[in-house]
């Protein structure tokens, strides 16, 4: 199987908010051609994008990955296939048998297919959903979370990043050539799309209603707070870390962060630009709980040090360079 294979970078997931932008930002690299799973259809492409072919089917297909095996020999995985938190805790069967199995699975396939002389690099978003902050009151006390602290998932779905993580640290030891690395993402928001079935999913959902001219109703608490990261600082995290030389790093998951925010907050700042925002609080008292349990800020100073982490925006840049003018631009094309 091996002589003819074609190298390349694999994406699964690639059809979600985070595969998307992860290919659009491949194609200015000119790179290696690039491979994608994903249960969704996908189009990319254009003149010189390295998006070779999409396999549509499920990361558990063992059919799928002999079909792409015969043809691909993966030197790069983004693993970003998954069911996000909320959505997770209301399928548990499925969510560890996509979030945990399917992870194993793609880390045994890739092991196999590394050597000592040719590592296999595996990129894995985890979250900061594999913390647990016990109450309210310490999440309020704690100082930004840094990796090694409060690893006490409150979710089925933090248990299995922190699971995946562990799982590949474990195999990397073991020394059959696969390099793992895991970032752990706060909240993302994008301008171009929008996130389904995650928890933090309250931040983009009413900036994007916002811009709509549509109530919003929220579903945690004013006073919910969150780290948020702007979704091309992530990616250009998630590469940075991809493409760092082994010797520069210290950890196998990072922290990326982001401003810390609250639901307030976000509302006040939305409404300088939408001034009819209309936000109405239905709370679901389990989502917010799950936000409770996450930390407000993370500590991601090991990012920064080893692989030069440095996102872009801040507060209010988050907001006046990149949120309010792309998401204008989507909907009213202004
Ligand atoms: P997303 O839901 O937009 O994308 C996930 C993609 O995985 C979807 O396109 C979905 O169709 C695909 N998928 C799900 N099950 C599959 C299966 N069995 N086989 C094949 N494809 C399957 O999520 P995203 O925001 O792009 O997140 C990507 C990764 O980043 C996930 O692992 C997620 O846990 C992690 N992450 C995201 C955030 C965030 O705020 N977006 C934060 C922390 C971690
Ligand atoms: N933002 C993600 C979610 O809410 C965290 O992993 O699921």
């Amino acid at each position: 199987m091996s002589g003819e294979r074609v190298p390349v970078t694999l994406i699964t997931g690639a059809a979600g908010e985070i595969g998307q932008a992860l290919l659009e930002r491949l194609a200015e690299g000119r790179g290696e051609p690039v491979v994608t799973v994903d249960l969704r259809p996908l189009s990319v492409g254009g003149p010189g994008h390295p998006h070779r072919e999409h396999f549509q089917g499920d990361i558990l297909d063992p059919a799928l990955w002999e079909k792409l095996l015969h043809r691909y020999r993966p030197t790069l995985i983004f693993h970003l296939a998954a069911i996000l938190s909320t959505r997770a805790e209301s399928v548990p069967v499925l969510a560890h048998r996509v979030n945990a199995d399917g992870a194993a699975r793609l880390l045994a396939i890739a092991a196999d297919c590394a050597t000592p002389d040719e590592p296999l690099r595996f990129v894995f978003p985890s979250s900061i959903a594999v913390y647990g902050l016990p109450s309210p009151e310490s999440k309020e006390a704690a100082a930004p979370v840094s990796e090694d602290e409060h690893l006490d998932p409150a979710t089925l779905y933090g248990a299995q990043k922190l699971y995946v993580e562990r799982l590949g640290a474990t195999i990397e030891r073991l020394g059959a050539g696969l390099d793992f690395r895991a970032v752990r993402l706060p909240g993302l928001i994008s301008s171009d799309t929008l996130p389904q079935g995650g928890t933090s999913d309250w931040a983009p959902e009413l900036i994007h209603a916002a811009a709509r001219g549509e109530p919003y109703s929220c579903f945690v608490n004013r006073g919910a707070r969150l780290p948020f990261c702007a979704m091309p600082d992530a990616v250009e995290g998630i590469l940075r870390l991809a493409f760092r030389g082994k010797a520069s790093l210290t950890r196998t998951a990072y922290n990326l962060g982001g401003p810390s925010l609250s639901a307030a907050e976000i509302i006040a700042r939305v409404a300088r630009d939408f001034p009819d925002l209309e936000v109405r609080f239905r709370l679901d008292p389990a989502r917010d709980r799950i936000v409770a349990s996450w930390p407000a800020a993370v500590d991601d100073g090991a990012a920064r040090r080893d692989f030069g982490f440095a996102p872009g925006h801040d507060e209010e840049t988050l907001f006046s360079r990149y949120l309010i003018p792309g998401i204008r631009r989507r909907y009213d094309g202004s």
